[in-house]
């Protein structure tokens, strides 16, 4: 069959399979991660878990974007989120608990940790972010976060992508940043009170 005129070579080149056996084993792994959890603790320390590799689209935007060559070295080696896995957990205990336990368990290396949690981003944004790399060389993003964390990031990611026609930008963006830091300090009471009924 003769490929259509527009057919453009993967910018992840031959490696879409491999990324995705990495994708599938890491999935494995946090699902067999959870169940031991729930085990021992009779509480599953994860609300939702998103694996994704980026979409053929995106990367190409986010190359051009950085000012990137359209490669598959960018694609997989510049740029390390490729593959990609948010884990939103209910407290923040669980959240540093998942990251050692990745850390130490799961055949990756952690090769970069940003903990805007600890030191928040100056919007208001808060996650924990780690850059680990597989077996075969492959990176593999991780953004852990609790509930009200991911809440937070969804609706400023949707006001980032809206323009504001009522000039009112400046008030917009400090009442987000309220925001965050309510749902912080409830986050730190929801964890007190945790810790208060499970000791
Ligand atoms: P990119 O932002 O992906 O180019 O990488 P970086 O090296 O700047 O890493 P950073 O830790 O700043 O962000 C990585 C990812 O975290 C982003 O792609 C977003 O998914 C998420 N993120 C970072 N900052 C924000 C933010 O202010 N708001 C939201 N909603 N998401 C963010
Ligand atoms: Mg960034």
């Amino acid at each position: 069959m003769e490929q259509t005129a527009n057919h453009k070579e993967s910018i992840y080149g031959s490696r879409l399979p491999e990324m995705e056996a990495v994708l599938a084993d890491i999935q494995r792994r946090i699902e067999d991660l959870r169940a031991k959890m729930l085990h021992e603790t009779g509480m599953d320390p994860v609300e939702h878990c998103l694996g994704r590799i980026k979409s053929e689209e995106s990367m190409r935007e986010k190359c051009r974007r950085q000012g990137l060559p359209e490669t598959e070295e960018s694609a997989l080696v510049t740029i390390r989120d490729a593959i990609g896995f948010r884990i939103v957990c209910a407290f923040l205990s669980d959240v540093y608990r998942i990251r050692d336990h990745l850390a130490r368990e799961s055949g990756l290396t952690v090769v970069s940790e940003k903990d805007y949690i600890r030191s928040a981003k100056p919007n208001g944004y808060r996650s924990l972010h780690l850059i680990t790399q597989a077996p075969g060389g492959l990176f593999v993003e991780f953004q852990l976060r609790t509930i009200s964390m991911d809440t937070w990031a969804a609706l400023e990611h949707h006001l980032k992508y809206k323009k504001t026609v009522s000039g009112n930008t400046e008030l917009i963006v400090a009442e987000l940043k309220r925001c965050a830091e309510e749902l912080a300090s409830t986050d730190v009471s929801m964890q007190t009170l945790r810790d208060m009924i499970l000791t």
